[in-house]
């Protein structure tokens, strides 16, 4: 079978740590194993207008901001097709025909569309916007416009891989054909890399104020690592590891590099928890290691993104070429999908054909 990859983010802001260890690691790690026949990444600016339809201009200017985060860390255009989700055309088409498939009670019982909904205080006020609850719906026609199998994602995104399959599945039983694609989610090993908590403990989101961004200067990555929530405790009592944030984030991202770099005294992360469960070491020496390894990290894709940002022409042109190839492939998918439903009129004979021949002429 075909390996085609897809997978998305809204540009509602920079991409955080979040980003780069739930999802952005898998997708370098994918594009440089090469083991793939299509590889396409879409900017989401429909689907953020679900929830920001009053800020377009919000949606509009991060469009480049994400598009130079993801060259940033190394995702290239000549591997990928970087494409702006509302230029494909055949995308809110075969959203609706999804709809058909789909009950209203289903929408609202996907878990993270429930709590977007909490979070945006939808409910509260002139009740849930209809182009809100539908975006999974219009998920499913990104991921099988390009009949993609495997989608490097964060776990929040899990629900939405389920509709999507259902409609697949819906799809080809009740239209009687094998033309749309399963697909599935690919998570990284690292479980703690699934949902990294912001540094207040929160969801890591840019509306909370909590995330570090990949973009980030030194100064910035200090402040924000000296505000990660600890537990107050005397410096010789033992060190608590479970729900600690700090190890959370070295668990991420610390390499036995790291500490050779940075933390001589232990040799990984393994020596370092063992050492800071007995007590003796306080959370302003592990923040201040944690600081090092995130920085360490970050600087190189930090200096890579300002040498891209100054050759704009570059980006733009990445994201006007991919944008046409994915309208090629999707265009395909959504002939077929008209034919398999039995409304592609004109696209043959057929049609006429028959018609003639009911009428007798
Ligand atoms: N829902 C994703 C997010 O909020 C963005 C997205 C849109 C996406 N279409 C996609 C992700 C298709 C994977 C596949 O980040």
């Amino acid at each position: 079978m075909k390996k085609v990859i897809l997978t998305g983010d809204r540009p509602t802001g920079k991409l955080h740590i979040g980003h780069y260890v739930g999802s952005l690691r898998e997708r370098l790690r994918m594009q440089n194993e090469d083991e793939y026949d299509e590889y396409i990444v879409l900017i989401a600016d429909a689907q953020a207008l679900t929830d920001n339809y009053d800020n377009p201009k919000k949606v509009r200017e991060n469009i480049i901001e994400v598009m130079l985060d993801y060259l940033a860390i190394g995702l290239d255009p000549k591997k990928i097709n970087f494409a702006i989700q509302s230029e494909i055309r055949a995308l809110p088409e075969l959203t609706q025909y999804y709809q058909n498939l789909v009950t209203l009670p289903r929408l609202l019982r996907n878990p993270t569309v429930k709590s977007e909904i909490k979070m945006r205080g939808f409910d509260e006020k002139e009740g849930i916007p209809v182009g809100f609850a539908n975006y999974p719906i219009s998920q499913a026609a990104d991921i099988t416009a390009f009949k993609a199998n495997i989608i490097p994602v964060g776990d929040d995104q899990l629900p939405m891989i389920e509709q999507t399959r259902e409609i697949v599945r819906s799809f080809n039983r009740i239209y009687n054909k094998d033309l749309l694609v399963e697909c599935k989610a690919i998570l990284p090993n690292n479980k703690t890399c699934h949902r990294l908590p912001g540094c207040d403990g929160n969801k890591m989101s840019k509306s909370l104020g909590n995330a570090i961004y990949i973009s980030d200067e030194p100064e910035a990555i200090k402040k924000k690592v000296n505000s990660i929530a600890t537990f107050p405790r005397a410096l010789e009592d033992p060190g608590i590891l479970e729900n600690n944030i700090l190890f959370m984030y070295l668990e991420a991202f610390a390499t036995d590099e790291h500490f050779k770099k940075y933390y001589e005294e232990f040799n990984n992360l393994d020596e370092l928890k063992e050492a800071y469960s007995k007590g003796g070491i306080g959370d302003g020496r592990v923040k201040k290691f944690l600081y090092e390894v995130i920085n360490d990290t970050l600087e190189p894709i930090r200096e890579r993104r300002k040498e891209i940002a100054k050759d704009i022409d570059y980006v733009l042109e990445s994201l006007k070429e991919g944008t046409k190839n994915a309208n090629k492939i999707a265009d395909e998918t959504l002939r077929e999908v008209k034919e398999t439903i039995g409304i592609g009129y004109f696209y043959d004979d057929q049609f006429e054909k028959e018609m003639k021949a009911k009428f007798n002429n």
